[in-house]
């Protein structure tokens, strides 16, 4: 019997997974939950034939040059892989995998929860209710936006923003652009009751609520600064369930503080866990924990997907969601 391919995982794993990983792998599953530094991302790159890594992994071009290396394959829990510098990957012959489609619904019901949150001001209601400041109901208390009928701006038209376009359009009544140099046939986009727009200036200058669905890449980083809050409509709201670095801080926190912009709901931040103190102190703002595919169906479908990539590389097969 030939001996099993090693491959080392960096964070705890729901347990099915986990299970599931031990069968088909002479596994080392991660036994404290918290980030792999970049020594022991190093070490688990020389010991394993594969290493199953995440979001918090930096898994830089530095890294990546460990000595002596075994890992032949890094199968990434998540569909956005930039904590990975797949250039460098590739240079050492590594190949790259993501988990998409598994995460599509759930990320885009997150990116949805931030809308109506922000627009309806949820998070501010509850805070104030939790804070015993609640005085009663009175017409003209903590008075939003309404949702229906408001025109959402994509920014990207992906998986995600096309399941976030069918919800907004078809279950909210909303009009809904987008902007993606690659997106989908006009038959499709009419589909999702979507209308493209040939640049993103267009979609901000129209928009009433902007929600944000590029990857991050050395041409998204910092897309939304100064300038492009500027061009978004006096009132209106930016969401982020993609990657932290696309909008620069400083820009958006002085667009919320100084009424440009109504609210901004963030599920990933720059640098997260750490979170710029300036939004802690905006009550316009929903702040979530990178929750966007936090649910058990999708957190066990990731790493099940992520385990077929593992095995179809080590069997030779094709492998399903090869991205370097
Ligand atoms: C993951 C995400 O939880 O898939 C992504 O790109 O941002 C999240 O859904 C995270 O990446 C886990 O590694």
């Amino acid at each position: 019997m030939t001996a099993q391919p090693k491959v080392i995982v960096t964070r705890r794993l729901p347990a099915a997974v986990e299970s599931a990983l031990r069968e088909r792998f002479d596994v080392e599953l991660a036994a404290r939950d918290r980030p792999t530094g970049p020594d022991d991302l190093q070490r688990a790159l020389a010991q394993g034939d594969g290493v199953l890594s995440t979001v918090t992994d930096k898994l830089t071009a530095e890294v990546l040059a460990a000595y002596p290396l075994r890992a032949r394959i890094i199968a990434n829990f998540g569909v956005g892989y930039d904590n990975i510098d797949v250039l460098a990957a590739q240079a050492h012959e590594i190949v790259v995998t993501n988990t998409p489609d598994v995460l599509t619904d759930c990320t885009s019901d997150l990116a949805m929860t931030l809308i109506l949150m922000t627009m309806r001001r949820a998070g501010e209601g509850e805070r104030e209710l939790r804070g015993g400041r609640w005085t009663g109901w009175r017409p003209t208390h903590m008075v939003g936006s309404r949702v229906t009928g408001k025109t959402l701006g994509l920014v990207g038209m992906g998986r995600i923003a096309r399941a976030v376009a069918r919800r907004a359009h078809h279950g909210f009544g909303m009009r809904v652009l987008c902007y993606d140099p690659a997106a989908p046939s006009p038959v499709e986009l009419a589909a999702l009751g979507t209308e493209p727009r040939a640049t993103l200036e267009e979609v901000l200058a129209e928009a009433d609520v902007v929600s944000l669905h590029c990857p991050s890449t050395p041409a998204t980083r910092g897309l939304m600064n100064e300038q492009r809050l500027a061009q978004m409509r006096p009132g209106s709201y930016l969401v982020n369930t993609a990657r932290g670095d696309i909008v620069d801080d400083d820009a958006l926190t002085a667009a919320l503080a100084g009424g440009h912009l109504a609210g901004a709901g963030l599920d990933v931040f720059r640098g997260e866990p750490n979170i710029d103190a300036r939004y802690m102190k905006l009550d316009n703002v929903v702040l979530l924990p990178h929750l966007g595919s936090a649910t058990r169906e999708t957190r066990e479908a990731m790493g099940f997907r992520a385990i077929e990539n593992l095995a179809a590389f080590f069997e030779g097969r094709p492998i399903p969601d090869r991205v370097a």
